[in-house]
């Protein structure tokens, strides 16, 4: 083969005279892959809340996030007020007794912006990958009389439409495990935080692997996770609190609080095998249909230890 360099920009002749493939040109096409692979989780993302929002709503509420049952796990309680006490309790473990202006990262349909912006009468915007949830929950803020504090948006947390220092207030509840670059949703947190302002990030994660690595069988029900709730990956806390000290963020704090929220699971498999579940469920389709069948794998996977509740929170630091 005649090498030109004009035809084949992307080989390099060798001194030897073989040619080898440009490393510009393979980091800009793992760059591409990625991206094209980011789309396609966006669109599956956004299709998968399209599809299950209004079920998850009129089964669930309007929290589409775990319950609180105490420390042990063991208190008995009613499943909304079990979530509203996580939000409670996520408040006073991080420390937050107000804010004026909060951005809350994967919003659902506002169960959390409009919970908060009631609770502390402070703004709030709402941002998630999908329409009908954006539209919900705007529909909701005007039924709550919030419209004038709340809006809600289609926008991508990992480029987030915002000023830099525009939140005091950054709220992200179980909307991580979705992001495909982990490190750049904590930065984009970050960034629109104001100095002074509290991040809370809680998500779903795996064990701390730092003893033991994960087993191929612990890897394949991850993947099975992965693939019914549309997730590119989970990490352990360790791993999103080594993220969190690199931001730079300040007075940086984390838990696990697997036992406290795992008989969620339980409460919500029981009331996912209702006539009226089962009639929302045919009508929701197929993404959701797989995964109301594949609430199990949760359930096992806090049984066994593997998946992880995982809280973060930390602050910005006023800059003189
Ligand atoms: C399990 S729901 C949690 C909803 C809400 N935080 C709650 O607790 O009710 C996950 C949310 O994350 C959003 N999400 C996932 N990836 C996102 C992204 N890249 N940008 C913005 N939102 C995203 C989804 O659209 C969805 O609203």
């Amino acid at each position: 083969m005649t090498y030109s360099q004009a035809k084949y920009p992307y080989l390099i002749k060798n001194i030897d005279g073989s040619l080898r493939i440009s490393f510009f040109f393979s980091v800009s096409y793992i760059i591409f892959i990625y991206q094209i692979m980011s789309q396609i989780l966006y669109k599956q993302i956004q299709e998968f809340y399209d599809a299950s929002s209004g079920l998850w709503e009129q089964i669930w509420g309007e929290h589409m996030h775990h319950g609180y049952y105490g420390v042990d796990g063991k208190q008995v309680k009613e499943r909304r007020q079990a979530q509203i006490d996580l939000i409670e309790e996520l408040l006073h473990w991080a420390d937050v007794k107000g804010a004026k202006n909060i951005l809350d990262v994967g919003c659902g349909i506002g169960g959390s912006s409009l919970y908060l912006a009631d609770k502390f009468g402070a703004n709030a915007t709402g941002i998630t990958l999908s329409p009908v949830q954006a539209a919900r929950a705007m529909e909701r803020s005007l039924a709550m009389n919030l419209s004038q504090k709340t809006r809600f948006m289609v926008a991508n947390a990992q480029e987030m439409p915002f000023e830099d220092n525009s939140f005091d207030l950054v709220w992200s509840l179980e909307s991580g495990e979705h992001m495909p670059d982990k490190t750049k949703f904590l930065q984009e947190c970050y960034r629109v935080l104001k100095p002074g302002g509290t991040l809370i990030m809680v998500t779903w994660c795996h064990r701390n692997t730092d003893k033991l690595p994960l087993t191929g069988d612990e890897q394949k029900h991850l993947e099975d996770i992965y693939r019914v709730y549309c997730l590119p990956y989970v990490m352990s806390l360790a791993d999103y609190e080594a993220i969190a000290w690199q931001l730079p963020l300040n007075n940086i704090r984390t838990a696990d609080w697997s036992t406290a929220v795992a008989p969620f699971w339980n409460v919500v498999i029981d009331s996912a095998f209702t006539p009226q579940a089962f009639i929302g469920l045919l009508m929701a389709g197929w993404s959701t249909i797989q995964g109301a069948l594949s609430l199990g794998l949760m359930r096992r996977g806090y049984e066994t230890g593997l998946v992880r509740f995982g809280l973060l929170r930390g602050t910005k630091e006023f800059r003189i």
